[in-house]
């Protein structure tokens, strides 16, 4: 008898199965005790660490031609990635903006592989949890019950979506058909100038370029001033443009800010304008009892982007696209080809979900999503929304009580832009001393922090949306940030 791995004996076929499922039952059992261990340590161990060399050139191995035990493969991995993280589950991890991941969802994300459901559409159960997922999206942000959505990768996905079907409601063509060649009056988008990157991605992926993106200036808060805001509309009405779009942030990348969305509402609708919300860092806090106010009239907005892969800590990647008219939504992206009809029995009698977004087949982002809010139910989630918040201000005056230390923007909610500053040391110096402090944090292993430039000065910055993080850690933070400044000042190397 032939024991290849996933070759039949009877039928002479091959499959990807394996032979042994005993042996497959035994080593899955030892992955599931290595990864809550993973999880449950993750405290002790370094924050990032640099990958040695020999991992490094570990990846530069050829494609594989032939089989490997997967004991052993699995044993690669355990030398050569887990150590090695990005680190964004660690308790210590505050770079750019990301969520800490959960281990109900690792689950999820594992049963949504082995069911293997393709959320393209259809009539099975993971296409109905997806839609429910959509809906409570809906729900936690006020959104009616007859607005759309759909489950993508991220936000910058999210973004895309609604950004894709207010070029499309306003263009005043059918951009579908003719392209945006065929627009009359080239159209205008507006947001401030905090906006995420992404959504200049997305203006040069609409075929509307970066400059039809109009950046706002933002006020010392940094939200978009909004007197300056209407008279760019009526500036670029009277030179012949088409304003097309508002684009409000529910917390901005740089430093947390929250644009007066009600204000943004109102203006849109009297100008007859889209209104987008890019909420992938603050739409959920709509849920936080403490802080939901700050995102009031997130609600008015025509679509809303959100990240589930943020403030709802599931594994990436999970983001949410809202668009509260449904039919603009699916007129903006359905196609029906010959071989995707519905059927009014069986398996395509379902809603065919890609419908309402770029692809076709989608993976079962649901799941995860869905077992952590079913396990924890959504007032944890806004409690844990509500501590990060706290923990922000905190760290604020933790900084503001040390003299080595400034506040360099706002702390709105729980992201904190400050700097080391010695007297009298010039701002590229600054730069300097700052970056060399992050990177020692790094190398060390003590915390991941990131860098920005607001308003024109450099500055650290510390993300909290993290449901590890403890005030202890906040509290080691500014003492190692304080004593490794002095120990560069002091030539230390
Ligand atoms: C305000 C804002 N918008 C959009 C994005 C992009 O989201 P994603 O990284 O999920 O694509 C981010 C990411 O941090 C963000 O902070």
């Amino acid at each position: 008898m032939d024991t290849t791995p996933g070759f039949s004996a009877t039928t002479g076929e091959e499959t990807l199965d394996p032979l042994d499922w005993a042996d497959v039952q035994v080593l899955s059992h030892r992955i599931v005790d290595d990864a809550v261990a993973y999880l449950r340590d993750v405290r002790e161990r370094p924050v990032w660490r640099e990958m040695p060399g020999d991992v490094t050139d570990f990846f530069t191995s050829p494609l594989p031609q032939s089989p490997t035990p997967l004991v052993e493969v699995y044993g690669d991995v355990v030398d050569k990635v887990m150590p090695y993280p990005m680190g964004n589950i660690h308790p210590r991890f505050w770079s750019w903006y990301m969520g800490s991941s959960n281990f109900t969802g690792a689950l999820g994300d594992f049963l949504a592989a082995i069911q293997g459901s393709n959320l393209g559409g259809g009539n099975h159960a993971a296409a109905l949890m997806d839609s429910q997922v959509v809906d409570w999206c809906k729900q936690m942000l006020g959104f009616p019950a007859s607005a759309s959505g759909t489950l993508v990768s991220g936000g910058s996905m999210a973004n895309i979506i609604g950004l894709t079907v207010a070029r499309n409601t306003k263009a005043g063509i059918d951009v579908r058909e003719h392209g945006v060649a065929a627009i009359e009056k080239p159209l205008r988008y507006y947001g401030s100038d905090q906006l995420h990157s992404c959504h200049r991605k997305a203006m040069e992926a609409l075929g509307l370029g970066n400059r039809a993106l109009r950046r706002i200036p933002t006020d010392a808060g940094l939200r978009i001033d909004i007197a300056a805001l209407r008279a760019a509309i009526s500036e670029d009405r009277a030179a012949g443009f088409r304003p097309a779009c508002i684009i409000g942030n529910a917390g901005t990348v740089n430093t947390g800010a929250i644009d007066d969305l009600q204000a943004l509402a109102k203006l849109a609708h009297e100008e007859g304008l889209w209104f987008h919300v890019d909420g992938c860092i603050g739409a959920l806090m709509a849920i936080a009892p403490e802080n939901g106010h700050r995102v009031a009239g997130i609600e008015w907005a025509d679509s809303v982007a959100l990240d589930p892969h943020k403030w709802l800590h599931a594994p990436f990647e999970a983001g949410c696209a809202l668009v509260r008219d449904a039919s603009a939504h699916r007129k903006t992206f359905a196609v029906t080809p010959e071989y995707l009809e519905s059927t009014p029995r069986g398996l395509a009698s379902g809603q065919w979900l890609h419908d309402y977004g770029l692809q076709t087949s989608r993976g079962f982002r649901a799941l995860k999503v869905w077992m952590a809010l079913r396990e924890h139910g959504v007032e944890k989630f806004g409690r844990l929304i509500d501590q990060n918040i706290a923990q922000g201000h905190y760290l604020a005056g933790l900084i503001e009580a040390e003299p080595a230390l400034e506040l360099t923007a706002p702390t709105s909610i729980n992201i904190v832009c400050f700097r080391y500053r010695p007297d009298g040391m010039p701002e590229e110096a600054l730069k300097a001393l700052n970056t060399e402090i992050m990177l020692r944090l790094q190398e060390e292993g003590t915390a991941a922090i990131s860098d920005t430039t607001v308003h024109g000065r450099h500055c650290l910055r510390v993300a909290i949306n993290n449901h590890r993080t403890r005030r202890e850690d906040l509290e080691l933070l500014v003492r190692e940030t304080v004593r490794l400044g002095k120990e560069i000042m002091a030539g230390v190397a």
